[in-house]
């Protein structure tokens, strides 16, 4: 990512927000034994819980969001604020600045959305995300987001199981990388008028990775539909990898038997690797990733935390890489 010195601001542009409602929902959940235990195990929820996220779902997706599926992922961690988690954001195509992507995209339209299914696949051609969405239930995940710049936060993302969607395509055994896009369009997205970066964002993931039950293809978080600097309407989340591998406003999914390019490898291969797994073992050329920032925090309380082997997520995904060499393949 790009070097920036820490603003004064960065702290002080956090509100906390009273996480009390949330926090309550969840422990009675938990009390009437509602959520499920065990990888992959749901609970339904009855009615569209409030969890800080002020949007609200299009007509279209009410029922979808008010039916929202709880799991066991991430009860133990503490969520970051809804504030903090909609206010910091990387979203280059609105600009560089932390609070850019929140500044500049509030006029960006996303519905109706479409998403390009291509390559190595039975089912291609363009689907509309709103039957995507509609084809299965919403899950609520609660996962770490650690980026590559060493700060981190915990957020209750909702969403659909990647694997889920990925296998609806049919993808043949030529398959073996699949490559995601995000939307192109400078007259929308004001970063992609300069340089920078090649745009359009680029991303990818080994098939097997795609289809981990970790991975989430993520359209809402804190209980209703994704803001637009976290990635509206539809983005990876895939929590065992440096944020920058969760790509936001997806509008091509491409099934490919090589390798892709993926933006910021592309930009700079030697910092910046295709599987940008967490690691703490395995610095960034110019920082540490041996720690990392808990947002909320500031200058004062910095809320440093030390960084785990895959952000924490080793028992689950450990057994992706068995036998590679983890610091050449970065
Ligand atoms: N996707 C696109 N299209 N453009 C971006 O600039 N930034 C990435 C990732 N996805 C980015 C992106 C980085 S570096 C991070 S850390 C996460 O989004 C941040 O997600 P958040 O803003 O929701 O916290």
């Amino acid at each position: 990512m790009l070097i920036k010195n820490k603003k004064r601001s960065d702290s002080s542009e956090f509100e906390v927000t009273d996480q009390s409602v949330y926090l309550n929902r969840r422990q009675f959940m938990q009390a009437s034994g509602v959520i499920a235990l065990g990888i992959g195990g749901v609970g339904t929820v009855a009615a569209a819980p409030q969890k800080g996220n002020p949007l609200s779902p299009p007509s279209s997706l009410k029922s979808a969001f008010a039916n929202i599926a709880e799991t066991p992922f991430g009860k133990v961690d503490k969520i970051s604020p809804y504030d903090v988690a909609s206010s910091y954001n990387n979203f280059y195509e609105f600009g560089y600045g932390k609070s850019d992507p929140k500044d500049k995209s509030s006029q960006f339209q996303t519905t109706p959305w479409t998403i390009r299914v291509e390559g190595e696949a039975g089912k291609t051609g363009v689907f509309d995300l709103e039957d995507i969405i509609k084809e299965s239930m919403l899950e609520e995940r609660i996962y770490r987001l650690r980026c590559v710049e060493a700060w981190s936060m915990v957020i209750p993302w909702v969403g659909i199981s990647l694997a889920t969607v990925l296998k609806r395509f049919e993808p043949t055994s030529k398959a073996k990388y699949v490559y995601f896009e995000t939307l192109y369009d400078p007259k929308q997205m004001p970063g992609q008028r300069g340089g920078g970066l090649d745009w359009p964002y680029r991303e990818g993931l080994r098939i097997d990775e795609a289809m981990h039950p970790l991975a989430l293809l993520a359209v809402g978080m804190y209980g209703s539909i994704l803001p637009n600097q976290n990635g509206a309407p539809v983005r990876l989340v895939l929590p065992w990898k440096y944020g920058f591998k969760s790509i936001k406003s997806i509008v091509k999914i491409r099934f490919v038997e090589t390798m892709p390019e993926t933006t910021w490898n592309m930009l700079a291969p030697n910092e910046y690797g295709f599987y940008a797994n967490v690691n703490p073992n395995v610095d960034h050329p110019r920082w540490s990733q041996a720690q990392e920032r808990r947002l909320p925090g500031g200058v004062l309380f910095p809320n440093v935390i030390e960084t785990k082997m895959f952000n924490g997520y080793e028992e689950d995904v450990a057994g992706l890489y068995s036998g590679m060499d983890l610091k050449r393949n970065y």
